[in-house]
């Protein structure tokens, strides 16, 4: 079994998918993202297109594809879809599988079903994404504590943004989860200099020894 990963965040808007791109390149995983709302802008599916540098077949479709930019379970009403979580299953890939959520944790699906639900049931070790900045320990502490409540296995903590040393430390300190490491605030953001960041910045092994 090839390892697999939801990736997952504090907030919406972090650096979840650049962080996912990153992953999916370096690990030359397939990219998943189940749910998705907002078709106006470039989608993530889209993002890991341009910043992976992977082939085209390692995105995968969307289960999902929702007009509006607001939590799937409003998208989905206006777009008069309903989303059935429980046929909401990792695509079976032979390789590394990388999945993006939306938002975080407790977004909901439908009026009755939360991503961290359909987490629950998949079990994958979930990397979560914490942006460096104000605000972010209070965010991923809930984070954390949400994930270790419905026992979903946590991979680790990926930080976003510029290096906060008391933050990241006092986080790897009351977390109960590894610091898998930091990625910069990129300009440029593009696949070289993303691509250069992720395996300075994190030890590739790491993932790739990772149980599914
Ligand atoms: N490490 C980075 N360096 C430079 N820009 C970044 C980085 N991470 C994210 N960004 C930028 O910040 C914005 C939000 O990032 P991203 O789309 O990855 O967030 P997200 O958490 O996946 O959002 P969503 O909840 O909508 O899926 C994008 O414009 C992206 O290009
Ligand atoms: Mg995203």
């Amino acid at each position: 079994m090839m390892p697999r990963f939801v990736v997952t965040g504090t907030d919406t808007g972090i650096g979840k998918t650049v962080f996912a791109a990153g992953l999916a390149g370096a690990l030359e995983a397939h990219y998943w993202k189940p749910v998705q709302s907002g078709l106006e802008e470039e989608t993530d599916s889209e993002t890991v297109r341009r910043l992976a540098a992977l082939p085209a077949s390692h995105v995968l479709p969307e289960a999902y594809r929702l007009k509006t930019p607001v939590s799937p379970h409003l998208a989905a009403r206006l777009d008069g879809v309903m989303i059935r979580p429980e046929t909401l299953l990792p695509p079976a890939i032979d390789g590394p599988l990388v999945i993006e959520g939306a938002g975080g944790l407790l977004v909901p699906l439908t009026d009755h079903v939360l991503f961290a639900d359909v987490f629950t049931r998949w079990q994958i070790p979930v990397i979560l994404c914490a942006r460096t900045g104000l605000g972010t320990i209070n965010h991923t502490l809930l984070s954390l504590e949400a994930l270790h409540r419905r026992a979903i296995p946590v991979f680790g903590i990926a930080f976003i943004g510029d290096e906060q040393a008391e933050t990241q430390a006092i986080i790897a300190t009351m977390g109960g989860a590894p610091v898998l490491g930091r990625l910069p605030r990129l300009d440029p953001l593009t696949p070289e200099t993303l691509r250069q960041a992720f395996s300075s910045y994190f030890e590739l092994a790491r993932f790739q020894e990772a149980k599914p």
